[in-house]
């Protein structure tokens, strides 16, 4: 169970992030939803070791994370994909996630062999056949999906998504649910950002809504879904005729 506690972060005169707290327990996809600034990402940041928060707590199965390096982290069993795409582009498709399911190896010293590994994600994730691509030439929604392969390959048990559907067909959005809610299915605690509703309210159990930093609303997609706060914050017509 991945648990954020009452955490703040502030750059200069923005408040980015207050007070926040929420919980994402292993088998379901919970979403974290909110306008463009809502501070999304930076939560993100602040439970992966990227941004130190003012203050507040990330706790992981009541580890207490908050002053551990991005690395030891990973170890311990986080992983995300980022809103700003960030594959090895001179890498093939293959070469990213071997990386990834390699380190995985080194830290562990067990557990599969990379290149199984490697080449059942891709297949997972459904770009297998191009896996001897270069990285750097994928259209946006392959990359977004290579991405996921790479954050599977450390084998996490929590795994953060920043808006993984951005870019995707409708197809492909499609096949991503799917996978969420199986790997939701294995026990894994998945936490989505997103901006495609119809992806959040198909995949997600619980649903924490951020605006200006807060938190404006959680709970079933349906009940957030007809919270009037919500609709006048962000989602407006788009989530009443979701
Ligand atoms: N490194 C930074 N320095 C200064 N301000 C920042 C920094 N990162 C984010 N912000 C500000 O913090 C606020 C939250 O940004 P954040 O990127 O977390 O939002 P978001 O919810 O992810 O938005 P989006 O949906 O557009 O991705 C915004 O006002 C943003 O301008
Ligand atoms: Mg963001």
């Amino acid at each position: 169970m991945l648990r954020v506690e009452n955490v703040a972060v502030r750059f200069g005169g923005v408040q980015a992030v207050k007070d926040m707290s929420l919980e994402c327990p292993p088998g379901r996809v919970t979403g974290l939803i909110g306008p463009n600034g809502a501070g999304k990402t930076t939560l993100f940041n602040v439970i992966t070791g990227l941004q130190k928060p003012e203050s507040g707590r990330v706790l992981l199965d009541d580890r207490d994370l908050t002053r551990l390096p991005t690395q030891r982290r990973a170890r311990a069993g986080l992983a995300r994909t980022f809103q700003r795409l960030e594959v090895f582009g001179s890498l093939t498709v293959r070469e990213n996630v071997l990386l990834a399911a390699e380190l995985k190896r080194g830290w562990s010293r067990k557990g599969d062999v990379p290149v199984a590994v490697a080449d059942l994600l891709l297949a997972r994730v459904g770009l297998s056949a191009l896996a001897d691509s270069q990285a750097g030439a994928l259209p946006t929604g392959s990359a977004r999906l290579l991405e996921l392969a790479r954050a599977l390959a450390t084998q996490p048990s929590v795994l953060l998504l920043d808006e993984p559907g951005s870019g995707l067909s409708e197809l492909e959005s499609r096949a991503l649910g799917d996978l969420l809610l199986s790997l939701a299915a294995e026990g894994m605690s998945v936490l989505l950002v997103e901006h495609d509703v119809e992806l959040v309210m198909r995949v997600c159990e619980h649903v924490y809504v951020l605006d200006f930093g807060e938190l404006l609303c959680e709970g079933p997609p349906t009940h957030v879904q007809a919270d009037t706060r919500v609709q006048a914050a962000y989602l407006g017509a788009e989530l009443v005729t979701a």
